[in-house]
């Protein structure tokens, strides 16, 4: 066994300590793989999981998301309940956080429908992400899912209150958009919703294709054999490091513009290892490719391999999973259905019979403020 430390540590959430609770944070991702990929852990999960330590954490399945793309239903059952085993087989404790399935939580679809009234044909057609589905759809047979999926987005995290929403760069463009919604509501109808800060995980090197190295290694790819998925077994996870395509020369030493195959390996073992690069370098100098992808193989196999033996545990009990989901979904719905309320009340939709009108102080502190 390598030693393996734990991810790199991440600054408190809120440097300035301007708030005086936990920071609320929000993040999700969609259940469109059989599997989370090495990128999806690097980029985001194990954050996740330092992140939950000093906050009032949710995360959740974001399976209304997947619709717009067509999905097989028992396929997206399967993966729904994946996704969920994945989070807590890298280490979100849903004691801790809460963990839930958004199409479990009505509320998220009942603020998308509002915030689409607030937003702009225009707005929503400049998303880049939009934009780019768009044109690979070149028959026009998106949907009109495909073009709201930024407004949802903005649901998702406006009906929590998070403080910060920790999302890749690729989703610098849905926060904003977020926040413009949700300054747009409080603007016009008076002050409702929180305006997130987005938390943009950097840090950690890009980790790319085993097979294309220069392309991010992602679920879209044509062939997966160049990316590690967590559910891989150790075996095919080693098979998959020792195929990596490597680049002429023998020398192993980090340069992504001239050695993007080696450089790879070499983030990929130190994001994993937290052995810094130049002392990996170091470390293999004189050394072949094969004793790179033998170690490479090794530090991606202990690390990787206990999270997937969790992630089969937990999956081998549905029922179990689906228990800790329904718990998740209650206390999520606590938090949304008070936003949902706040928001109903502002707007003069007449409060849902049976349910109290919200009280005017239950905004949160920080409502309307530009934090
Ligand atoms: N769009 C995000 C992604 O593809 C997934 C997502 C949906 C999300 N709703 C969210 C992320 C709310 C953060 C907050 O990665």
């Amino acid at each position: 066994m390598l030693p393996v430390s734990k991810a790199p540590s991440i600054p408190a959430a809120d440097p300035a300590g301007t708030l005086h609770r936990r920071p609320r944070l929000l993040s999700g991702m969609q259940p469109t793989a059989d599997s989370l990929h090495l990128g999806n852990y690097l980029g985001a999960l194990r954050h996740w999981v330092e992140l939950q330590e000093g906050a009032d954490a949710t995360f959740f399945v974001a399976d209304l998301h997947s619709l717009t793309l067509p999905q097989d239903p028992e396929t997206l059952r399967e993966r729904t309940r994946r996704v969920a085993a994945q989070y807590l087989a890298a280490g979100i404790d849903p004691e801790r956080s809460t963990v839930f399935v958004q199409s479990h939580v009505l509320e998220h679809a009942q603020l998308a429908w509002v915030l689409q009234c607030l937003t702009g044909f225009g707005e929503a057609s400049r998303m880049t992400q939009f934009k780019d589905k768009a044109s690979r759809d070149g028959d026009g047979s998106g949907n009109v899912g495909l073009f709201a999926y930024p407004v949802l987005q903005a649901a998702d995290i406006l009906v929590h209150d998070p403080d910060r929403v920790p999302v890749g760069e690729d989703q610098r463009q849905h926060l904003e958009l977020t926040r413009t919604l949700a300054q747009r509501f409080n603007h016009r109808y008076g002050a409702a919703l929180s305006v997130p800060e987005p938390h943009i995980v950097g840090g950690t090197a890009k980790i790319t294709d085993l097979q294309s190295p220069e392309a991010k290694m992602s679920k879209s790819s044509a062939s997966q054999s160049g990316v590690l998925h967590l559910l891989d077994s150790p075996k095919v996870m080693a098979k998959k490091v020792r195929s990596a395509v490597t680049d002429t020369g023998r020398e192993i030493v980090h340069d992504r513009a001239t050695k993007p195959g080696v450089s790879n390996l070499l983030d990929i073992h130190s994001a994993l290892s937290g052995v810094p690069v130049d002392t990996l370098v170091d470390r293999f100098a004189g050394r072949g490719y094969g004793d790179l992808k033998v170690e490479v193989a090794e530090v991606v196999t202990d690390v990787l391999g206990p999270v997937r033996d969790r992630a089969l545990t937990l999956l081998e009990d549905p029922g179990a999973l689906d228990e800790m989901l329904a718990d998740g979904a209650e206390r999520a719905r606590a938090t949304a259905s008070a936003v949902v309320a706040r928001v109903t009340q502002r707007l003069g939709l007449l409060p849902v019979p049976g349910t109290a009108a919200p009280e005017a102080s239950a905004a949160p502190d920080s409502v309307g403020s530009a934090r």
